[in-house]
């Protein structure tokens, strides 16, 4: 009789399990109705937002790159690039003729936790000192009165007033030092590279996307925007002057300027929000900021699948005893997530090992890590589809969406690069959106290191216009 109860107790926490899993999905539902109708809502936030500051979320910002590089360039070039959990620097030999990156090195460092919580002084220091201690290593003699050239790829929204200098206007991706909101962060640099004896100037202050979509279009000219998808995510595009209404007056030899959506603070009511999303928002260093960053990134989508897992072992306890790490926010990351997810073991013995591992869950089921990865999937491919919607948006701005022309658009990212799931998800809902023949003209190419690369180019595009 015991053994007949436990076994009827254990198929209703079962029948539970799996019904807070399908409430999830639904909730997630990334119908193609829906799918379109982002894609409408994209274009009509970007056209308020080109319209007037503060008429959208999307805060459309202006770069001052008005013209990309374009291989002529040459010499030797510095970039920094700050925006996710590691930063990077690197130096790229630029050679004429056969417009050619003749080689770049590139070193990245962990930032450690309690700067992203300090003062400005303190995080630029830390940055130039690297900085510093990397010139000195690649360097082997250098003429201090040589001016070197870099580019700052950073990738937080900045108010630009020229392409090398901005105000930031507010951290995002867990940064939170407040002392830096409103200084211009190209100065903030400049000045700590002062400090530390090195001549160096910031002769281009870009957004990562910025410096993705220079390197993209370096390399094929059909390059019209570029899309990060990493630790946060945004999109930058090549827009005509005259569509930039806020504005008026703005003119440039090119006729257009790159302009930097800002996308990962989109916000639309046709966007598939759940109850974990919002309790996510809310525990969050920026509620009620980036919520579509918050759908899709990678910071984020860890700990989505995080909260779901914890709901499920706390009203059906289907994950075994030890599942006290699931409470703790963050212990779940993207990677961790990615891993399991793509686990194609009969046993998935990847998706054990991990809750063993990382979160010490000693006793998880077949039947259980299954669930695991149905959720992962479930996060995932919404946060995918939404991507695909937000790219397909901008195609439709620009008048690509229902056009021939070929038309390239630059992608980078953990996420994207490092995650194949999540990249066919993306892909193949691109082409659901569009439709197969239409989507044949569009070309998501895929780069490493895009944005530190892409900003030596602009320091090297503008250091030569001066
Ligand atoms: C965040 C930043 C944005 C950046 C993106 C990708 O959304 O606000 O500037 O481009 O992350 O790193």
């Amino acid at each position: 009789a015991v053994l007949v109860a436990r076994r009827a107790w254990s198929r209703l926490r079962w029948r539970r399990a799996v019904e807070l899993l399908r409430e999830f999905e639904e909730g997630c539902s990334t119908s193609i109705g829906r799918l379109r109708q982002l894609v409408d809502a994209m274009t009509v936030e970007m056209n308020a937002g080109l319209a007037s500051d503060g008429a959208s979320k999307l805060k459309m910002l202006l770069t001052f790159v008005d013209c990309l590089p374009d291989g002529k360039e040459t010499g030797t070039y510095y970039a920094l690039d700050l925006g996710g959990t590691n930063f990077r620097i690197f130096r790229v030999q630029l050679r004429e003729k056969d417009s050619m990156i003749l080689m770049h090195q590139v070193e990245s460092y962990l930032i450690p936790q309690h700067l992203l919580m300090a003062s400005s002084k303190d995080l630029f220091d830390f940055i130039a000192m690297k900085l510093k201690d990397f010139v000195d290593r690649v360097e082997e003699e250098y003429e201090l009165d040589l001016r070197m050239e870099l580019g700052f790829a950073f990738s937080f929204p900045v108010r630009q007033i020229s392409v090398s200098s901005g105000a930031l206007i507010r951290w995002t991706k867990g940064f939170a030092i407040a002392d830096t909101i409103g200084k211009d962060v190209a100065q903030c640099l400049g000045d700590a590279i002062e400090r530390r004896m090195l001549n160096m100037h910031v002769t281009a202050l870009v957004n990562n996307t910025v410096g993705l979509l220079a390197l993209g279009h370096y390399y094929d000219k059909d390059t019209v925007a570029a899309v990060v998808i990493g630790t946060g995510t945004n999109a930058c595009y090549i827009e005509s002057t005259e569509a930039i209404i806020k504005s008026q007056g703005l003119h440039t030899d090119s006729g257009g300027m790159v302009v930097s959506i800002e996308w990962g603070n989109f916000w639309s009511t046709h966007l598939p929000k759940t109850s974990y999303d919002i309790a996510l928002d809310v525990e969050s260093s920026n509620p009620h900021d980036q919520g579509f960053e918050k759908m899709i990134s990678g910071m984020y989508l860890g700990d989505i699948v995080r909260r779901v897992l914890y709901r499920i072992a706390v009203e059906c306890d289907v994950f075994g005893d030890a599942v006290c790490c699931l409470a703790v926010p963050f212990s779940l990351s993207t990677p961790m997530i990615a891993a399991m997810h793509e686990d194609d073991s009969p046993e998935l013995s990847e998706v054990a090992r991990i809750l063993r591992e990382d979160l010490h869950m000693l006793e998880v089921s077949s039947r259980a890590r299954r669930l695991v990865v149905s959720v992962c999937d479930v996060v995932t491919r919404r946060a995918a589809r939404l991507a695909a919607a937000g790219i397909v948006g901008i195609l439709k701005k620009i008048g690509r969406a229902e056009d021939n022309s070929r038309t390239v658009i630059a992608m980078e990212g953990g996420l994207y690069v490092g995650y194949a799931l999540f990249r066919e998800y993306l892909n193949e809902a691109v082409i659901e959106i569009l439709g197969e023949e239409l989507a044949q003209n569009v070309v998501l190419n895929m780069f490493e290191d895009g944005s530190g690369i892409g900003a030596a180019l602009v320091a090297a595009a503008y250091a030569s216009k001066r």
